[in-house]
């Protein structure tokens, strides 16, 4: 039988450790046989990836930041998400729009109600029944305080415009995760990203394997 497409996304704040295990994830699943596709947001297209460098460089407003990468997600949903998905393949993609509640709404303060607009018009897609959006199968949330998050990326690489910024802007994003996995408890496993590296990656496993996805 065909496999049927998976769509995982892997959310939490800057520092909180995602992706080793992004990396792990993909060769558990190749092991299996799968073919994985391996992605982020913003990017992972050529459009989308000039967007990300903007998005990330650039100062603008929040409404400009949250209308590009929406912009690129609805280009990346469909030159390369919905088409790997089509093809039966795993889709591993490093964010996806919870970063956009989370950031621009609850870190920036934009309007999370024009942010449910803008995801229903760029979710919605040709082949999805009437009303249904293109969402992810499962969301990995990778927990982690603002704190301490903030010291492990110490001496980390130049912070972009996001790791930039002060340690509110980042307890507020912790606060929009937190309230998005309220919203959709089925679609979030919240991963506790304080853990060890081994307890981090067990869970994350558990998180696939009790869907069925991974022996
Ligand atoms: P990263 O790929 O290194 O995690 O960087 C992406 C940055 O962009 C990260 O700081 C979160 C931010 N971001 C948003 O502000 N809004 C979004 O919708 C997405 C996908 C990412």
């Amino acid at each position: 039988m065909a496999n049927s497409g998976v769509f995982i996304s892997f959310e939490g704040i800057d520092g909180a450790g995602k992706s080793t295990h992004i990396e792990g994830l993909a060769e558990a699943f190749r092991a299996q046989g799968r073919v994985v596709t391996l992605t982020r947001e913003p990017g992972g297209t050529p459009l989308a990836e000039k967007l990300r460098a903007i998005v990330l460089n650039d100062t603008m407003d929040a409404m400009t930041e949250a209308l590009l990468v929406f912009a690129a997600r609805r280009d990346h949903l469909q030159q390369c998400i919905e088409p790997a998905l089509a093809r039966g393949e795993v889709v591993l993609c490093d964010r996806f729009t919870d970063a956009t509640f989370a950031y621009q709404g609850y870190g920036r303060g934009f309007d999370r109600q024009v942010l449910s607009v803008l995801e229903r018009w760029v979710q919605a897609l040709p082949g999805l029944p009437e009303q249904a959006l293109r969402q992810p199968d499962l969301t990995i949330w990778f927990d982690l305080n603002a704190e301490l998050a903030a010291r492990r990326l110490v001496g980390a690489r130049h912070p972009d415009k996001f790791e930039a910024q002060p340690l509110e802007f980042f307890r507020r994003v912790v606060a929009g995760y937190a309230a998005r996995a309220a919203e959709f408890p089925k679609r979030f496993a919240r991963i506790d990203a304080a853990a060890s590296r081994e307890a981090v990656w067990q869970d994350v496993l558990d998180a696939v394997k009790s869907r069925g996805w991974l022996a």
